[in-house]
């Protein structure tokens, strides 16, 4: 089998370098691990960056998330019992918009069928070789059948856990930080309506929806927890405690998924080896505290389609070339922010007071001063695409 772009993985990466060059007229092949059913539920990420909106937008895939998606023009810090809110519009003229990775994917997949693209659920044991100048990646189907599938560059979209990135030696950055996410997705209609990321004492709390009938939680806890140490009662009471402000209550409601996410940061470089060229997750990872890692992935694939569209239509290698240095700007930015923003916002599990007067000074001042509140609502609505500090 022949195609042009073999695209290892299925997640936003992948699936928007499939539709980016498909529109194009460039023709690749999806391969995923996972099934449909699985990859469509998987919960993860819900805010969109202003850029990531008005791309799907320009590529046809907003319907559903203009109907749907919620658009926030600010969110709050809460330290010290009170709530203050970063009005981006007012600092920035811009928001984002709160929109279920899950739906991002769905309406991926979606799209993708309807154009008649080749996307493979349920493969196994995928192996790369050639990526010098003739990639091959091999893949046993849903059907037991091992295939090869010839092609001119492979795309590594396959998330941290993939297989892509280990076929090089890229030099590695990371940091892990002492502590983890409980997140849960509750039926419980949102009580306010916009972000809410609190700082209290016992730790790290963030306030969030995914519709007007549902709320998605978060609490900082220790990197080994088991979530079913937790009691559903443990933890509303515990958010009950982090999130409370004067005027402010937190509707509860049956507990629909709950799970643990570690925190890190983790950068590869380059993004590029050969024939093949990493993005999203595969070659980066940010702490979720910024909202950062889907928006990440969004905007490398925009980069390596132009480029990638270039190359093969042309020859030319400049856009390719490139590809790992552009991206590696964004990708910095974000790792700085997301790095900034968590340790604003989480008590580190030894007591350090002059590390706690450290962090409400910088909250205060986030809050007080409009430059540093700029500083914030640019970061966090997302630079514009190609704009790369
Ligand atoms: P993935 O979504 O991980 O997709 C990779 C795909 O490759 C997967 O489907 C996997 O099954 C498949 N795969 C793996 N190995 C193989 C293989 N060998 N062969 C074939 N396929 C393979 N980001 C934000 O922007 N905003 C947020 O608000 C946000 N919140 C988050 C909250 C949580 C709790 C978590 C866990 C993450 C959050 N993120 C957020 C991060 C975001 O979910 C990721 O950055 C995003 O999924 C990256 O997309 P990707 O396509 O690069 O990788
Ligand atoms: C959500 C996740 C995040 O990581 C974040 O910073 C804000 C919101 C969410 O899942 O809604």
């Amino acid at each position: 089998m022949r195609t042009q772009v073999g695209i290892v993985g299925a997640g936003p990466a992948g699936l928007l370098l499939s539709h980016l060059l498909a529109g194009a007229g460039v023709d690749s092949v999806v391969l995923e691990t996972r099934s449909r059913d699985y990859v469509e539920r998987r919960v993860r990420a819900g805010v969109l960056e202003h850029p990531t909106v008005e791309l799907l937008r320009e590529v046809g895939l907003a319907d559903r998330l203009d109907r749907e998606g919620m658009r926030h023009e600010g969110i709050s810090l809460r330290f010290d019992g009170g709530d203050h809110r970063i009005d981006f519009a007012d600092l920035v003229g811009k928001g984002i918009t709160v929109y279920g990775q899950q739906e991002v994917v769905k309406d991926l997949i979606a799209a993708r069928l309807g154009d008649g693209g080749d996307l493979r659920f349920e493969v196994t044991d995928v192996t790369l070789d050639g990526l010098a100048d003739a990639p091959v990646v091999g893949f046993t189907g849903a059907d037991g059948r091992r295939e090869e599938l010839q092609c001119d560059v492979v795309a590594g979209c396959d998330g941290f856990h993939g297989i892509t990135r280990d076929a090089y030696d890229p030099q590695m950055f990371d940091r892990t930080y002492p502590y983890a996410w409980l997140g849960i997705l509750a039926k419980a209609a949102p009580t306010h309506h916009e972000l809410v990321y609190a700082n209290h004492p016992h730790g790290f709390a963030l306030y969030s929806m995914r519709s007007p009938e549902i709320t998605r939680l978060y609490l900082q806890v220790p990197p080994d927890t088991d979530v079913n140490n937790w009691s559903d009662a443990q933890i509303w009471d515990e958010l009950g405690t982090r999130l409370a402000a004067r005027g402010f209550t937190l509707n509860e409601g049956p507990v629909l998924e709950k799970g643990v996410t570690g925190m890190r940061s983790f950068v590869a470089e380059p993004m590029r080896h050969g024939r093949l060229f990493l993005a999203g997750d595969a070659a980066h990872i940010v702490p979720p505290t910024g909202a950062k890692g889907m928006n990440l992935a969004i905007a490398d694939v925009r980069v390596l389609a132009e480029a990638l569209t270039t190359f093969l239509r042309s020859g030319d290698e400049t856009g390719i070339d490139g590809y790992s240095d552009t991206c590696l700007r964004r990708v910095w930015r974000a790792e700085h922010f997301s790095w900034w923003m968590t340790s604003m916002l989480h008590v580190p599990p030894e007591s350090d007071p002059f590390g706690r007067r450290l962090q409400l000074s910088q909250l205060r001042y986030t809050v007080t001063s409009r430059a540093a509140a700029t500083t914030l609502a640019e970061n966090y609505v997302g630079l514009p695409h190609g704009v790369s500090p």
